[in-house]
């Protein structure tokens, strides 16, 4: 439904040309729920405009619903107001001088050729519907809170049935508890009406939790691309690791290996097995994920690590751990019933032994 390929944009800027989308190419299946992530800054935002119409990218290929929208080799840009795109802004900017039916209304009073009267009333009822907005369609629009408007500018944007939608930060503007409600509304509403979406976000949850796939972003190129639980138990690199949560990384090398298991040495000599291709001798980071980390007061494998524990946090469901490996810190979440308390020695086993060696 969307094929973006080879896209390269840049603007100029007081130090010349500054490069924000370098080669970036992906595919959104029809149906299909794609999240660009990234931290602020990293051309997330570009990207969607540049899908969108609403910047003109440098160079590559732009096709939505089998149509090249954009093409530079031959010379093809097709205004936003002719690609088959709903948008929803991370400022919802949904019109105050109009009712909430009104602005759900207008992409299609202005739509040409033009839909009748009694079409349009019907095709708004029912996105209303849709929304969960149908009592209030009379409200104007000021008088909405902040998640009435994020569904008016929700319904407004897939009233025309576009082929494919596009949010950039939807939630953003939404506290912390609505923002959660609404992801959950979000999902389920895409789900339902079965739409292609494109959406940015700078929340790594919030894309796994949307996203059948997602896109790392860092410094205008995909670092990583897959399925939210592919990329989360197997990232590429640092970045992308420390970017999806919260991260121990250490410094280790591979002391032995048969191309797939291999012997790691991290701290002051302790060893465990990890698997990697990549061979002895080389340098890596090891990844150790505070949740993905067993603690006990007893070595329960030979390759278990020794670290001490330095405070444990008490949090309800959990313990939060501060521990050191060989003076390394690393924090460790266990259940709240693990037996330990501060100046413990204990054994720290990764309870999975892949995804865990990164390139140095
Ligand atoms: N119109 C513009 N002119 C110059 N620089 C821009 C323009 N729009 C965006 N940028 C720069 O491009 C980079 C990527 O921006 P953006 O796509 O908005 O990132 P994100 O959405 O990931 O936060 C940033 O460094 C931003 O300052
Ligand atoms: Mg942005």
């Amino acid at each position: 439904m969307l094929t973006v390929s080879s896209l390269q944009k840049s603007f100029a800027t007081d130090q010349g040309r500054l490069n924000v989308i370098d080669d970036v190419s992906f595919d959104v299946p029809e149906g299909q729920c794609y999240a660009l992530l990234g931290p602020s800054g990293c051309g997330k935002t570009t990207t969607l405009r540049c899908v969108a119409g609403l910047e003109e990218p440098d160079s590559g290929r732009i096709e939505i619903a089998g149509r090249v929208v954009y093409d530079s080799a031959l010379g093809i840009n097709v205004p936003t107001h002719q690609r088959p795109i709903g948008i929803v802004f991370q400022s919802y900017a949904i019109w105050p001088h109009m009712d909430v039916f009104e602005n759900v209304a207008y992409p299609l009073r202005v739509a040409r050729p033009r839909i009748p009267k009694a079409e349009i009333e019907q095709r708004v009822m029912d996105v209303l519907a849709l929304v969960g907005m149908k009592d209030v369609a009379r409200r104007p629009a000021p008088r909405l809170s902040g998640g009435q408007q994020q569904r008016v500018a929700l319904a407004r944007a897939i009233v025309r049935r576009p082929a494919l939608l596009l949010l950039d930060e939807p939630l953003s503007n939404l506290d912390a508890m609505l923002r959660e409600q609404m992801r959950k509304e979000l999902a389920d509403l895409i789900a339902r009406i079965g739409v292609t979406a494109l959406f940015v976000t700078h929340d790594q949850a919030e894309a796994l939790s949307l996203a059948a796939r997602v896109a790392v972003m860092h410094k205008g190129k995909i670092a990583q691309e897959g399925a939210p639980r592919d990329i989360y138990s197997q990232p590429r690199n640092v970045f992308v690791a420390e970017f999806l949560g919260a991260s121990n990384i250490l410094d280790g090398r591979i002391i032995s290996s048969d191309g797939a298991q291999a012997l790691v040495e991290v701290g002051a000599g302790q060893r465990l097995r990890a698997k990697t291709p990549l061979p002895a001798g080389s340098a890596i980071k090891l990844l150790l994920r505070p949740e993905r980390l067993s603690v006990s007061l007893h070595k329960p494998v030979d390759d278990s690590l020794r670290a001490q524990v330095s405070s444990v946090g008490f949090t309800g469901p959990t313990v939060d751990c501060s521990l050191t490996l060989d003076g390394a810190p690393i924090r460790v979440v266990a259940p709240a019933d693990t037996p330990i308390k501060a100046g413990d020695e204990v054994w720290l086993t990764p309870l999975d032994r892949n995804g865990m060696v990164l390139a140095a």
